[in-house]
Parts: C-alpha cells; structure tokens; sequence
C-alpha cells in the first residue's frame, strides 16, 4: 500500500500570511517534483464552500457560536471526505489554508466553546486526516489586521474586538506549547522570503524523502 502524502496545515490569525507562505511551499515543493494539492478551510469542496458562505457573510452575531462550530465541521468533514483524504490516499502533499486549530481557537479558546468541547467534537472528523505538521505564523494581531486592511479584506471574524484577537494568538501559542513536535512556530514580521526558506527547511527536514 502506498504511504499517504504529509498533510500540512497553515495557521494564524488574519493577515498573519498563511496564504502567501503556502503558495510559495507549494510551488518549492511541486519545483521538487512532489505532486502538491493546495486548498482552504472552511472550504474547498462545492458542499463545503457553500457553507464557507454562510459562515463569513452576514452579521458578526449571525450564528451562536455552538451552531457556527457545526457549521465548521460540516465543512470540514465534507472537504476530508472528498477531498482531503483521497489526495493523501494519492500520496500527494496536501498543504491546507486553515484546518481544525482554527476551529480550536477561534471557537474553543477564545470564542468561549472551550477546547475539551471542540476536540471532543471534531474527533471523528481528525481520525479521518491529522495533520502531520502545522506551521503556525505568528503575528500581533494589529500588525496582521493593517496587512488586510490594506490588501481590501473584510469578513465576519476580522470584525471582532481587539480583545477576540489578542485571545486568537494566544490560543495559537498555547497549541503549539502542547503540541511541539507538531505546531510550528514561525515569526510572521520576517519578510516572505526568509520565512519561505524557513518552512521549506522544516517541511523537508522531517518529510525527507525522494518525491
Ligand atoms: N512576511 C510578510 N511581511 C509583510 N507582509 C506580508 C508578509 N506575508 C504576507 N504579507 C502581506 O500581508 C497581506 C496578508 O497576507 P496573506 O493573505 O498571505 O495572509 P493570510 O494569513 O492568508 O490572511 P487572511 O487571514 O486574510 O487569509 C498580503 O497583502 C501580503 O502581501
Ligand atoms: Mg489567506
């Protein structure tokens, strides 16, 4: 049976660069001759984008946070099924904006669901796809909500107060305090092309193999 492909998760607050640090992953490791498969949370399937709509339209009190969770995990498990899983199945390389620590932090830690409820939750979900590496971009939320600002974003969760985002970091940093080998952290004020090289290192240090 073939060795299902590394499954990496990008993750942050907003602004933080996840997206940009993905692409550039992802084109490093394809130059490589890895067969790469990029895609997002919440999202990247038709049934899960649909539900990536109602999650980040509308009001910022449009859902309670337990109905948002399930929303999330809808998502998610629709996007593991039908995606995720098959591309590792495959033996590519799945590099995912966004996965289950999001949900952790944004719902568990600092959205007031607790972590234990979330996890508890989601577990059928992660047995299904766990990330093997998260690379954790970490960054004052200040400094990441100005990058998006100025880039023309805007969506339900950047709306949140200072306070909400301050929690979101530290609920990042206590992740990977529990989780080390897994959660990486990377300091999001370097610029793009030192990070670059950074997560390129760490992602071929520990998936060393030929493609
Ligand atoms: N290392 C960096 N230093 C300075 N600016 C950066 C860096 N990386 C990305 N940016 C800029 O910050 C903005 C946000 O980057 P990006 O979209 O990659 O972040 P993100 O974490 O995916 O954001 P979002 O939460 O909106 O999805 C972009 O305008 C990008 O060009
Ligand atoms: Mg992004």
């Amino acid at each position: 049976m073939r060795i299902p492909g590394p499954f990496v998760t990008f993750e942050g607050g907003e602004g933080s660069g996840k997206s940009t640090q993905l692409r550039l992953l992802a084109a490093r490791l394809s130059a490589d001759g890895h067969t790469v498969v990029t895609t997002r949370e919440p999202g990247g399937t038709p049934g899960a984008e649909a539900v990536r709509r109602l999650l980040l339209e509308g009001d910022g009190d449009r859902w309670s946070a337990l109905a948002e969770l399930y929303l999330f995990l809808a998502a998610r498990t629709d996007h593991v099924e039908r995606l995720v899983a098959p591309a590792r199945a495959r033996g590519a390389f799945v590099l995912c904006d966004r996965f289950h620590d999001s949900t952790r932090v944004y719902q568990g830690l600092a959205g007031g669901l607790g972590l234990a409820l979330v996890d508890r939750l989601q577990a059928p979900v992660l047995a299904r796809a766990r990330p093997d590496l998260t690379v954790l971009l970490d960054l004052a939320p200040e400094v990441g909500l100005a990058r998006r600002a100025r880039a023309g974003g805007g969506g339900r969760f950047e709306r949140r107060d200072p306070d909400f985002h301050r929690r979101v970091r530290e609920g990042f940093l206590e992740l990977a305090r529990r989780e080390p080998e897994r959660i990486r952290v990377f300091d999001a004020t370097l610029p793009e092309a030192v990070l670059a090289d950074e997560i390129y290192r760490t992602v071929r240090d520990r998936f060393g193999r030929e493609p």
